[in-house]
């Protein structure tokens, strides 16, 4: 899979043969050009319950009312990455560019102006640049939706082409306010593209140098106060997202077999998600055992299971944008040891007064100090620790965080407010070595649901995902479909 397509030591070659090659390259162009004009089916037809457009209007609406006076507020995509040699990561849009307008494409800017002006021939409060149509670039990279079919799907006012970037000239020094984030450090300049993502911030430098009234900050509060609140459309998604992913973690309970490794666990779980439509994962998926449930974000996933051994199974699908994000322990072969069923309960009790704590006026932090106080008691009742005060040894992470187009999601960690969404995910690792009875040793457990905040009781999208030992073990009794026999 390279890029690089060459026709060199081509030494001899008549004017007549010349001439034909130039005239069917421009035919095959011509069908390429058409293939693409007419039979368009990129990422925004084949699914059918994508964020509608008006959704995306109504954001831009609100952000522009958040805006002060004269400001003007730019979003670039995220950057593609490069995995290795010419393998790129998955490209994955910037949650804000998305929110506020949809695309998906990378090389792409959209600036948003509080009021109507004139820009060039344009008089517009909007105008998003994306990728221009190119047959060539779109038969190795795939589909653009280009300024036509973007203006179409997406209904912004004004779409331009990235090459409009590169030529319009917006006076930057003329607004009190340009809002904009800080560029990404990793974005890598492709000296072939003068049109990537490089180019567009370096015009947009070049052209708000020496203008410091930009605030981050501000910025950053504003997509924040709009984004922590989910609204009917984005809920229908991220119902989808949590719906994918528990189903996912029920068929690996049952699937579930102590001797196989946690890469297996993960495949399944992945699979699950994948087969439900998900487009990917919406962080990488932890599958720790033994001693690996006791490292928070264990990745490696290569340990082969032991029988005893206990896995914190963390995996949450991404699903047009949404990520959920479900955590289960189980053990290797479908029963708890006694010692780690007392632990399990410290948590679950923890969890479920976190989750009581989630109602509209509490502060943030109330479903984590309502863990806290279970587990700092029950860890000293079992003789785990001395002083409450040590529970940090063993539970040292938050309990919550707003869940949304990314796994961590923007919000203003202030009150809670009907229509957040939120984790709530305490758990206790006890590593070898641990200052207490070895008996307890290698115990990592968490379990995190998504809740929703509303004005009546907290829902738990992810409840119906088996989560005490009891049902868990009853679960896992059960046999899969993708069991061998
Ligand atoms: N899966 C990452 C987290 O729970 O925050
Ligand atoms: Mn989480
Ligand atoms: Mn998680």
């Amino acid at each position: 899979m390279s890029c690089i397509e060459s026709d060199r030591g081509q030494g001899t070659s008549d004017r007549g043969q010349g001439k034909k090659r130039l005239v069917s390259s421009l035919i095959l162009f011509g069908l390429i050009f058409l293939f693409f004009s007419f039979s368009f089916k990129g990422n925004y037809e084949y699914d059918t319950d994508l964020l509608p457009s008006y959704f995306h209007k109504d954001r831009r609406e609100t952000l522009r009312q958040l805006l002060p006076d004269s400001s003007v507020a730019v979003f670039f995509s995220n950057p593609v990455c490069t995995r290795s040699n010419d393998v790129e990561f998955d490209f994955h849009q910037d949650p804000n560019l998305f929110y506020l307008t949809g695309l998906r494409e990378p090389n792409s800017v959209f600036v948003l102006f509080k009021e109507k002006q004139q820009i060039d021939t344009l008089f517009t409060n909007e105008i998003l640049f994306v990728m221009h149509r190119d047959p060539n670039a779109e038969s190795w990279h795939g589909r653009r939706l280009g300024a036509d079919g973007a203006k179409k799907r997406l209904e912004i006012n004004s779409v331009l082409t990235d090459e409009a970037f590169r030529n319009l000239n917006i006076d930057w020094k003329k607004y009190k306010k340009v809002f904009f984030f800080p560029m990404e450090p990793d974005v890598r300049d492709d000296a072939e593209d003068p049109n990537d993502l490089s180019e567009l911030i370096r015009k947009f430098r070049n052209g708000i140098y020496k203008n410091t009234n930009n605030d981050s900050l501000y910025l950053s509060e504003y997509m924040s106060m709009m984004r922590q609140i989910k609204l009917p459309e984005e809920l229908v998604l991220m119902r989808k997202a949590i719906t994918i992913s528990g189903e996912a973690h029920i068929e690996l309970m049952k699937a579930l077999e102590s001797d196989m490794t946690e890469y297996q666990g993960q495949a399944i779980i992945e699979y699950e998600f994948k087969k439900r439509g998900a487009e990917s994962v919406g962080y990488p998926s932890i599958c720790g055992a033994g001693e690996n449930s006791c490292i928070l974000h264990y990745t490696t996933n290569r340990k082969p299971m032991e029988k005893n051994n206990l896995i914190v199974v963390d995996a949450g699908a991404e699903y047009h944008g949404y990520s959920a994000d479900i955590t289960r322990t189980l053990p290797a072969n479908g029963k708890f040891t006694m010692e780690q069923k007392a632990i399990y309960d410290i948590v679950l009790e923890a969890q479920l007064a976190g989750i009581k704590e989630c109602i509209p006026g509490n502060e943030f932090r109330a479903p984590h100090k309502a863990a806290v106080r279970v587990i700092k008691k029950r860890l000293k009742e079992l003789g785990i620790i001395a002083n409450e005060e040590d529970y940090i040894k063993y539970f040292f992470h938050g309990t919550s965080h707003y869940l949304g187009l990314d796994v961590h999601d923007a919000g203003m960690y202030g009150k809670l407010e009907g229509g957040n969404v939120i984790t709530v995910e305490p758990g206790i690792y006890i590593p070898e070595g641990s200052p207490c009875d070895p008996k307890w040793w290698n115990i990592g457990i968490r379990i995190e649901d998504d809740v929703l905040v509303s004005a009546y009781l907290p829902e738990v999208l992810s409840g119906f995902v088996p989560k005490t030992t009891l049902d868990i073990e009853k679960m896992m009794a059960e046999k899969s479909y993708l069991n061998k026999k």
